[in-house]
C-alpha cells in the first residue's frame, strides 16, 4: 500500500478542526483538508484574524497558525477533497436520534450515512475510511456495506479512531494523548490500513501508547470511556446532596477517596451536573444497544447516571427557587458562565440551559454573562429546548459583557460554569450593588466560601452543609 500523502476530514467541528490542525502540524509531509458544509464554519476557520476560529480551545489559534496554508487547509469542496484523499476520517456529527425507532436514545446516523455514500460516489482509487466520530458498535459494518454495494469498484478498508480528548482542553489532549485507540479488521489489508495510521499518530506519540484491537471493541471502548466518565460525577452528585444533609464536605468526601489509587482523583467534582456534546448521547446509546439487545439489567444500570443528572440540575433550580421565598418571578438572577465547561465556547447540553428553562418557567429575569458565548448562541439553545414561548425569552434574558452588570440589582447569583475569573471577582463590591440578603448559588464550587460569608453573602454551594443556605 502506498504512504499517505493526501489526508481529508469530513466535518470540521469540535473534533474534526483541531484533530486536523494537530495532525498537519506534526505530518508537514501530509496535506491535510478539513471539509464541511457549513461554509459559514469553513470561512471562520479560513479567517485571518486567529481571533474568529469557530472554535475556542486554548492553544488552537497557535498550531492553526503555524499549520494553515502550509499542509493544513479548510474548504467546503467536499468532492473534490474526497477524491485526492489516500485516507478519508468521517468526524461529522451522531446526535440523538430525534424521530422513529431508537426516538431519544439511538445515535441518528444519517450524517454518517450521507458521507459514505458521498464517498462511494466520488472515490475513484482505494480508500482508507477512519471512523471518527463516535458511533455504536458495528457501524463499521454498515459503513463497508455502502461503500462496497454502491462503489465504483474501489477497494475500503475501514478503521475505526475514536477521539478521547476533552474540550477545553483538546490541543494538550491531542498533542499528549494517554492512548490512541485505532480498530481494524484482522486480515493483511487491515493490519496495513491500521498501520498506516499509527504511522501518522507516531510522528509525535510513542508507540506503546497506540493501541490496535479488532473493530468492535474500538467503537464499544468509546462509548464505555463517555459513560464511566459520566458515570464518576453521577456517583459524586449523588453524594453531593447526602454531603448537605449529614454535615459533611463533599470536597472532603472527594479528596478522602480519590487518595485512594483504585479510585483515583479525577472526574470526581460535585457539580449542577455534566453536559457537553458526547456524554449524555454516548450513554442514551449504549443504552439504546443494550436494550435492543434485550440486556435490560444493563440498559437501566447505565441509564441511571443521565437519572442523577437531570435530578441534579432541576434540585439546583428547585434549591434557588425556595431559597428566593419560593418565587422568583420577576427578580433579576444572575448567571455566571454559560458554556459547558470553562476554556470553551461549547454550549451543546450545557446544565445552564436546564436551570434557566426552569428558572424562566418560573417568570425569573436572567442576566448572562460568559466569556465565551455569544448572545445569539444562548437564545438559540433556549428556543430550541421548545419549551419555551420565544417572546418570554427575549423579554426575560438580558446577556451581557460585563460581569458586575450581569450581577448588579440582583437577588441571586448563579454560577454555572467553573471559569476561573469567576472566583477572583471583587465579591465585596457585587455584595454592594446586590439586593439584600445577596444570595449566591456556587453549582460548581469554586467560591471562597469564608471569605463570601463573611462579606455577608448567604451562599449555597453543592455538596456542602456549612453554609448559610441548606
Ligand atoms: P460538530 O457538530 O462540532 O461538527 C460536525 C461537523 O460536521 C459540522 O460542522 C457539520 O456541518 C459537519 N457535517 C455534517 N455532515 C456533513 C457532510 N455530509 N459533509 C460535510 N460536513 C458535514 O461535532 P463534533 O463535536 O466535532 O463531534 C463530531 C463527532 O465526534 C461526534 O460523533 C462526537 O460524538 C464525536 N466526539 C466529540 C467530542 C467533543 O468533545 N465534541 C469528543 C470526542 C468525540
Amino acid at each position: 500500500m502506498k504512504n499517505i500523502k493526501n489526508i481529508c476530514c469530513i466535518g470540521a467541528g469540535y473534533v474534526g478542526g483541531p484533530t486536523m490542525s494537530v495532525i498537519a502540524q506534526k505530518n508537514p509531509h501530509i496535506q491535510v483538508t478539513c471539509v464541511d458544509l457549513n461554509e459559514a464554519r469553513i470561512s471562520a476557520w479560513n479567517d485571518d484574524n486567529l481571533d474568529n476560529l469557530p472554535i475556542y480551545e486554548p492553544g488552537l489559534a497557535e498550531v492553526v497558525k503555524e499549520a494553515r496554508g502550509r499542509n493544513l487547509f479548510f474548504s467546503t469542496e467536499v468532492d473534490e477533497a474526497i477524491d485526492k484523499a489516500d485516507m478519508i476520517f468521517i468526524s461529522v456529527n451522531t446526535p440523538t436520534k430525534t424521530y422513529g425507532e431508537g426516538k431519544g436514545k439511538a445515535a441518528d446516523l444519517k450524517y454518517i450515512e450521507l458521507c459514505a455514500r458521498q464517498i462511494a460516489r466520488v472515490a475513484k482509487d482505494d480508500k482508507i475510511i477512519v471512523e471518527k466520530s463516535t458511533l455504536p458498535v458495528k457501524t463499521a459494518e454498515a459503513l463497508k456495506s455502502i461503500l462496497h454495494n454502491t462503489g465504483n469498484g474501489v477497494s475500503y478498508q475501514i478503521l475505526s479512531n475514536p477521539e478521547f480528548l476533552a474540550e477545553g482542553t483538546a490541543i494538550q489532549d491531542l498533542q499528549n494523548a494517554d492512548r490512541v485507540l485505532i480498530g481494524g479488521d484482522d486480515t493483511e489489508e487491515g493490519r496495513e490500513a491500521m498501520q498506516q495510521l499509527v504511522n501518522i499518530y507516531a510522528s509525535w506519540l510513542p508507540k506503546e501508547r497506540i493501541l490496535t484491537t479488532n473493530v468492535w471493541s474500538s467503537e464499544l471502548s468509546k462509548l464505555v470511556a463517555n459513560a464511566f466518565l459520566a458515570q464518576r460525577v453521577s456517583s459524586i452528585n449523588a453524594i453531593s446532596e447526602l454531603c448537605e444533609v449529614t454535615g459533611a464536605d463533599v470536597s472532603e468526601v472527594s479528596r478522602s477517596i480519590g487518595m485512594d489509587s483504585r479510585i483515583g482523583s479525577k472526574f470526581l467534582k460535585a457539580s449542577v451536573g455534566f453536559g457537553g456534546s458526547c456524554f449524555q448521547k454516548d450513554i442514551l446509546n449504549l443504552v439504546y444497544i443494550a436494550s435492543s439487545l434485550g440486556l435490560q439489567e444493563v440498559a437501566d444500570y447505565w441509564e441511571q447516571v443521565i437519572l442523577m443528572n437531570d435530578y441534579q440540575k432541576h434540585r439546583f433550580a428547585r434549591k434557588i427557587v425556595k431559597t428566593l421565598y419560593n418565587t422568583v418571578a420577576d427578580k433579576k438572577i444572575a448567571f455566571l458562565g454559560w458554556a459547558f465547561k470553562k476554556d470553551t465556547n461549547d454550549t451543546r447540553e450545557s446544565a445552564a440551559i436546564y436551570v434557566a428553562e426552569k428558572l424562566l418557567q418560573e417568570q425569573a429575569n436572567i442576566s448572562i454573562y460568559d466569556p465565551k458565548v455569544k448572545k445569539e448562541q444562548i437564545i438559540t439553545d433556549l428556543e430550541n429546548l421548545g419549551t419555551l414561548d420565544p417572546e418570554a425569552i427575549h423579554k426575560r434574558i438580558t446577556v451581557v459583557s460585563n460581569p458586575y452588570e450581569a450581577m448588579k440589582e440582583a437577588h441571586a447569583v448563579a454560577i454555572l460554569t467553573e471559569w476561573d475569573e469567576f472566583a477572583a471577582y471583587d465579591w465585596q463590591k457585587v455584595y454592594h450593588n446586590m439586593m439584600k440578603p445577596a444570595f449566591v448559588f456556587d453549582g460548581r464550587g469554586i467560591l471562597d466560601l469564608k471569605n463570601l460569608t463573611k462579606i455577608g453573602f448567604q451562599l449555597f454551594s453543592l455538596g456542602k452543609s456549612n453554609t448559610a443556605v441548606k
